[in-house]
């Protein structure tokens, strides 16, 4: 009988197929890695931490800055070696990187052994695109630019920690501030009806989650193209709020043109949505704002502050910092430094400039050389510890 029982084991294992996915970037990058994994369960795959022993191995980029598509370059070539070992292993690179105009071709020449590649606006069809790799043994290169694809929402292998599940309301940006590639790689602005959304914030309640993360490029733009529905941003905070149960809704990424006072009212107003916001500034600089095509000057966003502050006492505020943007003197970044001491944010991201290709800013006139913007970006995160130490 034992002898049987782990002759059936060694069967079943056997017959156990393994993914690995490698994951670069943001949230939402994070979340559709998950959709991802959900693809492949469903398909009988076992994730496993271990690349060597996978199967299939995903890489799901980002191009954010120059440093992220490095790694992931850099990543991607380094499994020549195992692909060599093991011919059967199945390479796919899928995500930001791969949809910048010309980087499929450009992947498929540099590392002729990946087998799967596709972009951010056909991710859902990753399980297709599996099974017909696994048939015929045919490379697949197809990264469409349709940016007005609706990803349909399959299974989710949700990975988060901590109880939180991520929950996509906006797809796409229509900003295209200078430095950022997402507007190119993301598509415009599309959102997912309200209905869908509860239904599926109501199941992740019920399943046992306490913090629902909405994601978005720009939330504040939700609901701007449904236009059969009487729906906006502050109305679907209201909407998840009065749902029944012990939760909690965070969202991100908020933009300081777009921010409202009635989603300030509806955080103040409602316990269950977070009283912690993520409010991007990027510099302190009018000049540069201008420059950086933002729509907002810094006598608005600290209008936008001090309105938080004063609805919402014990908030929580972070906020994105670009050093190094062309055009940036001394004194624009001693402005940025400024603004960041006047509103005392608990948490800042700050970032060096990193030109990206394609986007407006890549093409402007003074860029800012490197150790330059090492001294900007190590005087930022200084200053956030100096902020953090007076807080404790
Ligand atoms: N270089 C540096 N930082 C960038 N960000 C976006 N594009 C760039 C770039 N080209 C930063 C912004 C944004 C955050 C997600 O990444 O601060 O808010
Ligand atoms: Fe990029 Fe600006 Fe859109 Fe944010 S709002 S994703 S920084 S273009």
């Amino acid at each position: 009988m034992l002898k049987n029982l782990q002759k059936k084991y060694i069967i079943k294992n056997m017959e156990n197929k393994y993914y690995h996915i490698i994951t670069y970037g943001c949230q939402m990058n994070i979340h559709e890695s998950e959709k991802l994994a959900g693809m492949l369960k469903s398909l009988g795959y076992t994730e496993t931490l271990n690349k060597e022993e996978a199967d299939v191995i995903v890489f799901n980029t980002c191009c954010i800055r120059k440093g992220a598509e490095d790694r992931a370059m850099g990543n991607i070539g380094a499994l020549k070696g195992l692909k060599k070992q093991k011919p059967n292993l199945i390479i796919a690179v899928c995500g930001c990187m791969t949809q910048q105009k010309g980087k499929a071709e450009e992947l498929k020449k540099t590392f002729p052994f990946v087998n799967i590649i596709f972009g951010t606006h056909n991710l859902f069809k990753f399980k297709e695109y599996l099974l017909d790799y696994t048939k015929n043994k045919k490379k697949i290169i197809n990264v469409v630019t349709d940016e007005n694809l609706m990803p349909e929402e399959g299974e989710i292998y949700r990975t988060s920690p901590d109880g939180n599940a991520y929950v996509n309301i906006i797809y796409g940006c229509n900003n295209f501030c200078t430095y950022c590639i997402v507007p190119y790689v993301r598509g415009r602005e599309r959102s997912r009806s309200s209905s869908e959304i509860i239904t599926e914030v109501e199941g992740l309640i019920n399943e046992g989650y306490k913090t629902i993360t909405l994601l978005g490029q720009n939330v504040n733009s939700y609901g701007k193209d449904l236009v059969n529905e009487d729906i906006n941003f502050a109305k679907l905070l209201i909407k998840l709020a009065s749902l029944d149960g012990d939760f909690e809704i965070k969202f991100m990424t908020s933009h300081p043109k777009d921010l409202t006072s009635d989603v300030i009212d509806a955080i103040r107003d409602y316990k269950k949505l977070s009283k912690e916001i993520h409010l991007p500034v990027q510099s302190g600089s009018n000049k540069i704002l201008t420059l950086m095509n933002r729509h907002y000057t810094v006598e608005h966003y600290l209008n936008i502050i001090e309105e938080i502050k004063q609805k919402i006492p014990n908030v929580r505020l972070s906020t994105d910092i670009i050093v190094g943007f062309p055009g940036e003197t001394e004194e624009d970044f001693m402005d940025t430094y400024n603004l960041i001491k006047k509103v005392n944010y608990d948490s800042i991201f700050a970032y060096m400039y990193s030109p990206r290709s394609g986007t407006k800013a890549e093409k402007m006139e003074n860029q800012v050389p490197q150790n330059i913007k090492h001294i900007r970006v190590n005087k930022i995160l200084n200053l956030e510890r100096e902020l953090q130490k007076q807080k404790r």
